[in-house]
């Protein structure tokens, strides 16, 4: 196997092992992409439930922003000064979000909840933190090789849906600068747990950061925080803000977000307008057309699905864990699993083993049944064998 790249890839995520438990006898690597379906570099076609880890969600070349990128790349993608399309699609994505008051853009999801984060310590002059889901890849959330025990220590993690959890934490780490959590880690929130971290963090003047890199634009386009009616300080989203293309952002209220400026938070390509262009189309759409039906309309169809499919194949899939528009069956067991998506893969579907397919506004009702044939054929077959 090609060694340029060390693990093959520079996403984690999409590498054959992860996505097929196995290097070989799956598709590796891409050429092409449209609505919901993925070519390979075979020629073949799949139709596609990953969707870019989640990055895109009105489907992949959405027409409305590759118009928005490409007028965006004629017009030169970058220049000395900052672009009228920042301040434009700061002023859409505040409007849209809960508590939006002022924006900060990102590249990726792991700088914005870092910078998040710097925003919360400036603010607090506090250090310690405390999480509940991934955050991406950089020091502050992880640990292990490479991350400085120094570093890791500032952080400790609490149980999702679990008010318990967050109760001791808060008292036996503090001071904590601030409490970011996943609002979906495998299940939905409880409104209990919700309303136990709005009141703990508030009471302790601790900054409470909704990573909402995944929910965003996807349950509600002001993720899980609209659709509940909690409103964190800080909001942090990314992936299918730009359907595709580098675009993440913070945001929240303007006098915490001035924090910002009081440390080092910046980046030479924050400003570049492809990315700005793409989200403020992807902000039009969504305003324009029934997106968030769209995308609940095919997740509950999926889901359902998946919940019969578990019914009838009990010796191969356990459960169906997250939520509609975000999910993913529970095999029975890790060799199971790799199985069902090879298989799947070779009946022309890209299913994904773990957290979590993604429906997007591009899945009709006739794909995700197409999709449901095509998963029972895997699993059928793997039935026989196991
Ligand atoms: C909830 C959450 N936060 C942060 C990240 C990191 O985002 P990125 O991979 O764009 O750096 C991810 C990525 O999967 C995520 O799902």
């Amino acid at each position: 196997m090609d060694q340029t790249i060390p693990g093959f890839t520079s996403t984690r995520s999409k590498r054959p092992e992860v996505l097929f438990g196995t290097r070989t006898g799956g598709p590796t690597r891409m050429t092409r992409s449209e609505g919901c379906r993925v070519w390979d570099d075979q020629g073949r076609e799949y139709i596609d439930t990953v969707m870019a880890l989640g990055a895109v969600a009105l489907g992949y070349g959405h027409r409305a922003v590759v118009a928005a990128a490409e007028r965006a790349l004629r017009d030169g993608v970058v220049g000395p000064l900052p672009p009228v399309l920042e301040q434009e699609t700061a002023e859409l994505l505040a409007a849209t979000l809960p508590g939006g008051e002022a924006v900060r853009f990102f590249k990726t999801g792991a700088e914005a909840v870092a910078a998040a984060v710097r925003i919360a310590r400036t603010y607090t002059s506090r250090d310690r933190v405390l999480t509940c889901g991934y955050h991406g890849w950089l020091d502050w959330c992880q640990d292990g090789p490479g991350v400085p025990k120094q570093v890791a220590e500032l952080r400790r993690e609490i149980a999702f849906n679990d008010p318990g959890s967050l109760k001791r934490a808060m008292a036996e780490f503090a001071p904590v600068a601030a409490v970011v959590v996943e609002p979906v880690i495998d299940a939905a929130p409880t409104a209990a747990w919700l309303r136990a971290l709005r009141q703990a963090t508030s009471s302790s003047s601790v900054v409470l950061i909704f990573d909402e890199i995944k929910t965003a634009f996807r349950i509600e386009a002001g993720g899980m925080a609209e659709r509940m009616g909690v409103t964190p300080d800080l909001m942090v989203v990314g992936k299918a803000l730009g359907n595709g293309l580098p675009i993440a952002a913070v945001s929240g209220r303007r006098e915490l977000m001035e924090a910002a400026t009081q440390t080092m938070i910046s980046s030479t390509l924050a400003t570049e307008y492809v990315s700005l262009a793409a989200a403020r189309a992807v902000l039009d759409t969504y305003r324009t057309q029934p997106v968030i039906d769209g995308i609940a309309a095919a997740g509950g169809r999926f889901f359902a699905g998946l919940d019969l499919l578990v019914t009838r194949y009990p010796r191969v899939v356990r459960a169906v864990r997250g939520i509609p528009e975000m999910c993913y069956l529970e095999f029975t067991d890790e060799a199971t699993s790799s199985a069902v998506a090879l298989t799947a893969a070779h009946r022309g579907l890209l299913l994904k083993r773990t957290a979590y397919n993604f429906m997007s506004f591009a899945h009709s009702d006739q794909v995700v049944d197409e999709i449901l044939v095509r998963l029972e054929s895997a699993l059928d077959a793997v039935n026989r064998t196991c």
